[in-house]
């Protein structure tokens, strides 16, 4: 691995494969269905070894994802979780569900279950799907059980859809369960059966048998881990998968070492922390800013400092978004680069 030309995208095997076994067998244990989230690594050899840890489907975000992973044959059960709208997306939908044995999708809005309706019925066919509750995200969803169970009723009545459930995401206590558990209620005085509650999240996932409710469980981040979830304390640093290798190119003043990588790389994604990645060397170091191709990374509270050359590894503070970034990530084991995939679904945002 030390000829490795930087910055390369590294993921540990180990590491990969141990998140995924603790994360399949805790939601087992559970009775929970595992439906990973690919759009983590865009990476279908990844997808297939979640499908032999015994996963029940895939979730994609992105038709693009759906395209590349059917096309792979990494799974015959997905789940799109995303408002599909417009003709093309429609078609691209309908071709792909011929090779599945079952693609769902889920919706927030009778605009996109009339399109799909439609679509669907000039096909002659049932597209199965479940209707996204915002549960306090405040991102998609029905904003209400009531709301969620009159959009089932409206698009069951359309024709071309079978009500398959309810998705959210994440799942967030306790507003989530509060309002499954009315929704459930609700569906049930109405006679209609639901067999699928899928929820989701990394920082979720040990969590997920608090809510009866949930069939099945959506996380994705969780086959990495990166700063995000290691500050929400669902791991630690050591179950961090991705590194990015970086070399120290410019040490301009002695509290200022200047990385390989910057936004092209790590993105500016900050979300829920500060600064821009966790040098694993140089725990107390700071990532305090990046530009295009700069990484600053600010050493005043380290007490070994890097040298110009060295070549250390950051923990990135989102790694879904460091996949979409790069040509291929290279899989290290024992010190060796052992594989390297090209990440096959980079770019598939339609
Ligand atoms: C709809 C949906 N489900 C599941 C996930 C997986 O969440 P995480 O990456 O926290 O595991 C995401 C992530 O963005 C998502 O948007």
């Amino acid at each position: 691995m030390t000829d490795l030309d930087t910055p390369a995208v590294t993921v540990r095997l180990d590491i990969v494969e141990r998140n995924i076994r603790r994360v399949h067998d805790h939601l087992a244990r559970h009775g929970i269905a595992n439906r990973p989230h690919v759009k983590t690594h865009k990476i279908p050899a990844l997808g297939r070894m979640q499908m032999a840890a015994g996963a029940q489907g895939i979730t994609c975000q992105k038709l693009g994802e759906v395209e590349v992973f059917t096309e792979a044959g990494v799974a015959d059960d997905v789940l799109l979780t995303f408002n599909v709208l417009g003709r093309a997306k429609s078609e691209r939908l309908l071709a792909l569900a011929r090779r599945l044995a079952r693609l769902a999708v889920v919706f927030d809005n009778e605009v996109v279950a009339r399109g799909l309706g439609e679509a669907a019925r000039a096909a002659g066919t049932e597209i199965p799907f479940l209707v996204e509750c915002d549960t306090g995200f405040g991102r998609n969803g029905v904003q209400t059980p009531e709301a969620a169970l009159e959009l089932a009723r409206t698009a069951m009545r359309l024709g071309g859809l079978r009500f398959e459930g309810l998705m959210t995401f994440p799942n967030r206590e306790p507003g989530t369960r509060q309002f499954l558990e009315r929704a459930l209620e609700l569906f049930k005085r109405a006679g209609v059966p639901v067999p699928v509650v899928s929820g989701g999240g990394t920082p979720a996932i040990f969590a997920a048998q608090n809510i009866p409710q949930l069939t099945e469980h959506r996380a994705g981040t969780y086959i990495y881990n990166d700063r995000m979830v290691v500050a929400s304390g669902t791991a630690t640093w050591d179950d961090c998968a991705m590194r990015v290798r970086c070399t120290v190119v410019s040490t301009p003043t002695r509290d200022r070492a200047i990385l390989d990588a910057g936004t092209k790389v790590f993105t500016s994604d900050l979300y829920t922390v500060t600064g821009y990645g966790h040098l694993l060397e140089y725990p107390e170091a700071a990532v305090v800013n990046l530009s295009e191709e700069h990484g600053v990374v600010d050493l005043s509270a380290c007490r070994a400092r890097p040298a110009i050359g060295e070549v250390v590894e950051v923990v990135p503070n989102h790694c879904c978004v460091v996949s979409n970034m790069v040509d291929e990530v290279y899989g290290v084991r024992d010190g060796k680069v052992e594989t390297v995939w090209p990440v096959a679904a980079r770019g598939e945002v339609r």
